[in-house]
């Protein structure tokens, strides 16, 4: 899906992502772990065109972004949906309309896949509900629901769980496996917290200084099945 080649970029002299050489595969869950700053956001931006590289080759679908028109991009800009830590919703539209919007700004308003997507997400009772009106978990399945409606290949997630309580992130991970299972849909998952990638990804990639320091496989297996109780989920962790 994506082939990164020695991708570098510079902010003013200095480098939020340098010599990045990573390969992701159509249909994985890869994680990308780091402190701030580390440079994970910018990574994504590189992956979803909205950055150039300073430096280096991105590979999308084996053609070279590098070369690509303004026009081939915008066309690989649609294959990508994005989910942010803080929903990005917008508050004067409900939860129908904000799922509904990326379609209807292209002019391809479809009732149908917008319910499936309310029903998926579970918030067919909130449908006409606004931001305000709902919880951090319920904002962040609006826009898990609203980055699905154009059916991505691939979802970016920028620290999508780290403003939620263990439960609601639970709910939120449960649903991005499901999404990658039963739609085949690449997911990158950046995140600080171990513990989520631990959980959701196969593949951990670490980052330091803007540099990939290493990349785990995840054999954690057992951990896929946490079908756990939010009780026991508090007493596994203090009682360990
Ligand atoms: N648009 C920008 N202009 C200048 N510096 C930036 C910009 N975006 C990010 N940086 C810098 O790049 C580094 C990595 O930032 P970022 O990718 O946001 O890290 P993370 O998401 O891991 O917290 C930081 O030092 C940050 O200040
Ligand atoms: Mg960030």
């Amino acid at each position: 899906m994506y082939k990164l080649e020695n991708v570098s970029k510079k902010y003013n002299d200095k480098y939020a992502v340098q010599n990045f050489t990573l390969t992701i595969e159509s249909g994985s869950i890869t994680g990308i772990v780091g402190k701030s700053g580390s440079g994970k956001s910018t990574l994504l931006k590189l992956l979803n065109f909205i950055e150039q590289p300073t430096e280096g080759q991105i590979i999308f679908e084996d053609k070279a972004i590098n070369d690509a028109s303004k026009k081939v991009i915008r066309k690989y800009k649609e294959k990508i949906g994005m989910v942010f830590q803080n929903y990005n919703l917008l508050n004067n539209l409900n939860v129908y309309q904000n799922i509904a919007l990326p379609l209807k700004i292209i002019n391809k308003e479809d009732q149908h896949k917008v319910n499936e997507l309310i029903q998926f997400v579970g918030l067919e009772d909130k449908a006409k509900s606004y931001p305000s009106q709902l919880s951090g978990g319920e904002k962040q399945r609006v826009s898990l629901a609203r980055a699905l409606v154009r059916n991505p290949d691939i979802l970016l997630c920028d620290e999508a769980t780290s403003s939620l309580d263990e439960n609601n992130t639970e709910t939120i991970i449960k649903m991005l496996k499901n999404i990658n299972h039963e739609f085949n849909i690449t997911i990158i998952f950046v995140t600080h917290e171990l513990s989520v990638v631990k959980q959701l990804c196969e593949k951990v990639c670490v980052m330091e200084d803007g540099q990939l320091l290493d990349i785990i496989e995840n054999r954690n297996k057992s951990a896929e099945k946490n079908t756990a109780s939010y009780l026991e989920n508090v007493k596994r962790s203090i009682e360990g």
